[in-house]
């Protein structure tokens, strides 16, 4: 069968969404299966933002729309379940490392992980730890890539990202960024991350998304970013 080849759907489509006197989006349309940043001055929206798309926030106005329906129309859920966010500063539950990692998918109601899946991800966050020691015995670096690592078990669609590098290390950054970004390309994912760090993550965003005063005030796409 022929038939021409539509441009591919963006996975989240925002149409004149306004939020109190905090966000005020006209239109803006992220792209599946591609890294999006989102950067801009403290208090400008950006977190707002991100919890429109999992509908941890509802706007007052105007339309959110994830691969074309209605977040309001889905089961928030089902919703929670492909688009999973990792607040900027992750809960970490009492219980242990094993826990913690396992709470995601518990809480969305998936199915739980392989012991493989569960060891491959600690090793892919360089979390070098038993499973059965206590997670808050973690150092703030570890807790952050632990709750990294629960989010990835969940293997979303979507992983929005709140300033997942904010408390680490310039190195333990760049680490991070390559672990997210990769994870997300090799299954094409669509990663959405707020990031103070707007140089330090220029190799790995396709486009970028500025936000100031709760409007959009640039988006950049980059092409051939990756490989290079
Ligand atoms: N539910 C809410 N109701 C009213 N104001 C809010 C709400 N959530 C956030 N804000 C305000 O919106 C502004 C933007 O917040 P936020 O999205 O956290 O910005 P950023 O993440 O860019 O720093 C802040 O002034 C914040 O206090
Ligand atoms: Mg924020």
């Amino acid at each position: 069968m022929e038939h021409e080849t539509a441009a591919p759907a963006p996975a989240f489509e925002l149409a004149n969404v306004r939020f109190k006197d905090v966000l005020d989006i006209e239109n803006l349309k992220i792209e599946a299966c591609k890294v999006s940043a989102i950067v801009g001055p403290s208090g400008g929206g950006k977190t707002t933002l991100l919890r429109m798309l999992n509908r941890m926030t509802t706007p007052d106005s105007g339309r959110v729309l994830f691969f074309g329906q209605s977040v309001e129309e889905m089961d928030p859920v089902h919703l929670r379940r492909k688009v999973v966010m990792l607040t900027q500063m992750p809960v970490i539950f009492a219980g242990t490392v094993r826990e913690n990692l396992l709470i995601g998918c518990r809480l969305a109601e998936k199915e739980e992980p392989a012991q493989e899946a569960v060891a491959a991800i600690m090793e892919r966050v360089g979390l070098d730890k038993e499973l059965s020691s206590d997670a808050a015995q973690l150092s703030g670096g570890e807790k952050q890539r632990l709750a990294l690592a629960r989010v990835m078990l969940m293997e979303p669609e979507v992983m929005l990202l709140d300033e997942p590098s904010a408390s680490l290390d310039e190195q333990t950054e760049v680490l991070i960024f390559d672990l997210v970004t990769e994870f997300c390309c090799e299954r094409c994912k669509t990663l959405i991350m707020v990031t103070h760090s707007e140089k330090g993550f220029t190799g790995y965003y396709d486009t970028l998304v500025r936000i100031r005063d709760g409007r959009v005030e640039q988006v950049t796409h980059k092409s051939g970013k990756r490989g290079g």
